[in-house]
């Protein structure tokens, strides 16, 4: 009876302790580079996690709040009351609901594989995890450049021998192998998600091209259904079989990163010129039947792939054409000139083509030239980042992707020097990285929102600031992400109308992310 009862106590004890173990996280170990927040610093022995999300019983709910102050993910409880104290009452409505949530993520450059390969083993499986694990922010979104773009270290493509119209030397590159490969499988390996990875070339070998050259102004040579778009269609799927060889099995492809940066003369890094006539004649010619021969008829095609103010003439040319829209299966949009187009085009591309998805394909802080490339401890550009995905999720965006997962502390390598910032910084001189505000931004997100959310109606009564976006879960918990990019604290009010009311004060500059279920 005696040892049986110790035997439980010591049960009791090793449980309990297995229990704080398991849930154990751990918060920023904040640095302060002098400019407006901080980052949180990881090395072989630490790194933050985020705090479990747990259902905590009816009419209670979790908030998360990160903040320019520095606060990263700091969770609080809250329950539901049957009073409303605000003027400004959002109403979460589960009548309406809109786009089905493909995910969030980043993508595997070169440059990436390179910073994360430079840090001792303990600290990339740190980065790593950040990213991938239940500990992270636990990204579903990856984007792999087919062969090399600005952020590789040279030129090069798959198949560099003049005249190879049968592809017969195809083959992966050592960056492949060496600095994407691995890091996706290892990626995948420590995910309790399905990962949704996609690949996008910047240029097809020089010798398929009008001006013999990666860069620059040029297009592929001849004419959708000629032999060098054929060739140039077999090379996807070329792709698409070398990667699936390694056990990486590809959700989508964009047709072609940014065509109209090969229009434009003297581009500086890799780029193809496509007009939306010719990327529709060649999905309809080439590359759509090359993907359905071959047994990637469902692998997601997406066309486009570059800014936003392309969208209406794209999507009109391109999906107008009843054989090319068969093939296709979205449409992905990058970030960089928002500014000169309305996200109600997102809207319009929406009503117009109901069943394409819409899909943020990149993103980056940092890219002007004038720009200070890496900002360390930039809350604006968190701030920055939470706006738009705020924005687009509003405007039927399915998913959103970031530009490279890791960068250096100059913003590379990149062969042209066009250094950016990343929500991650790798200092392989002191075998530490630094995560930026936007990693927590991005947390804010994929964390939460995960996929096969379907975002919700929202009812606003009252002014305000906020920018906010709400979703129901398919365990059918509610996440509602708010953001505040002004100088004021609002007093809010939430209702849920089979719950009651949370009444809560949002800080300045604060990105929260709530979650309950009911
Ligand atoms: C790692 O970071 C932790 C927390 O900041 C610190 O206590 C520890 O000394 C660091 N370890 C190394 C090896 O730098
Ligand atoms: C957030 O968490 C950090 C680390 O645990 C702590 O230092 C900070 O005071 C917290 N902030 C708030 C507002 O509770
Ligand atoms: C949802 O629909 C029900 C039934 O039509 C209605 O009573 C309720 O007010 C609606 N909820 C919202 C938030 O509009
Ligand atoms: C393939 O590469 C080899 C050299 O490795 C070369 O001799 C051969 O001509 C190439 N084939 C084609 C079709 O370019
Ligand atoms: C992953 O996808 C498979 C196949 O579609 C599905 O059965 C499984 O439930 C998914 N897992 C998660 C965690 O969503
Ligand atoms: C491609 O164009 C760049 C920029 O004009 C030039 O420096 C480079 O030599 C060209 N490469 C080839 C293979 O012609
Ligand atoms: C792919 O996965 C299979 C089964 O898990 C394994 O046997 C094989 O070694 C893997 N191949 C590669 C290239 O990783």
């Amino acid at each position: 009876m005696k040892t049986r009862s110790f035997d439980f106590f010591l049960f009791l004890l090793t449980s309990l302790a297995f229990i704080n173990l398991s849930l154990a996280s751990y918060p920023c170990a904040k640095k302060d580079f002098g400019h407006d927040s901080v980052v949180c610093v990881c090395n072989s022995t630490f790194c933050d996690t985020v705090e479990p999300v747990v259902n905590p019983g009816r009419q209670k709910g979790w908030v998360y709040t990160s903040s320019k102050t520095g606060d990263r993910f700091n969770k609080t409880g809250f329950t539901f009351t049957s009073k409303s104290l605000y003027s400004t009452i959002f109403t979460i409505n589960r009548n309406i609901s809109y786009q089905t949530i493909q995910g969030f993520g980043g993508a595997f450059t070169d440059a990436a594989g390179i910073n994360i390969l430079s840090l001792p083993v303990p600290v990339q499986e740190k980065l790593l995890q950040s990213y991938y694990s239940p500990q992270g922010i636990e990204y579903t979104i990856g984007r792999i450049p087919m062969a090399s773009c600005d952020f590789s270290t040279h030129p090069y493509s798959y198949d560099d021998y003049s005249m190879d119209f049968q592809l017969t030397n195809f083959s992966l590159t050592m960056e492949d192998i060496k600095y994407k490969i691995p890091i996706i499988q290892k990626a995948l390996s420590m995910s309790a998600r399905n990962m949704s990875i996609f690949g996008s070339p910047w240029s097809a070998p020089a010798w398929m091209k009008t001006n013999k050259n990666m860069t620059g102004r040029g297009s592929l040579i001849g004419q959708p259904g000629g032999k060098y778009f054929k060739t140039w269609a077999n090379y996807f799927v070329k792709f698409l079989q070398a990667y699936q060889s390694h056990n990486i099995t590809l959700w989508g492809l964009t047709a072609q990163n940014e065509p109209l940066d090969g229009e434009l003369p003297r581009f500086p890094f890799q780029s193809m010129g496509w007009t939306p006539e010719m990327q529709r004649d060649f999905i309809v010619q080439d590359l759509g039947p090359a993907l359905h021969d071959n047994g990637f008829e469902n692998v997601k095609l997406m066309i486009l792939d570059d800014q936003r103010f392309l969208l209406p003439k794209w999507s009109s040319v391109v999906l107008s054409d009843k054989a090319a829209s068969a093939y296709i299966s979205g449409i992905a949009v990058h970030w960089y000139a928002d500014a000169i187009s309305s996200p109600s085009d997102l809207d319009k591309a929406h009503t117009n083509f109901p069943e394409k998805f819409l899909f943020a394909s990149e993103a980056c802080e940092g890219d002007l030239p004038w720009e200070r490339h890496v900002d360390m401890g930039s809350w604006y550009r968190a701030e920055a980042y939470g706006h738009s995905i705020v924005q687009d999720m509003n405007h039927w965006v399915t998913g959103w992707t970031d530009w490279n997962i890791a960068l250096d502390m100059q913003g590379g390598p990149n062969w042209v020097s066009n250094f950016v910032d990343a929500p991650i910084i790798v200092n392989k001189d002191k075998q530490e990285f630094y995560k930026q505000p936007m990693f927590y931004a991005m947390g804010h997100f994929s964390k939460f929102v995960v996929p096969g959310s379907k975002r919700m109606d929202i009812k606003t009564q009252g002014s305000t600031n906020l920018e906010l976006t709400a979703f129901i879960s398919p365990d059918s918990s509610i996440v509602l992400v708010i953001l505040n990019r002004h100088d004021t604290e609002e007093a809010i009010s939430i209702q849920d109308p089979e719950l009651g009311y949370l009444n809560t004060k949002i800080s300045a500059h604060t990105i929260l992310t709530l979650v309950w279920w009911h």
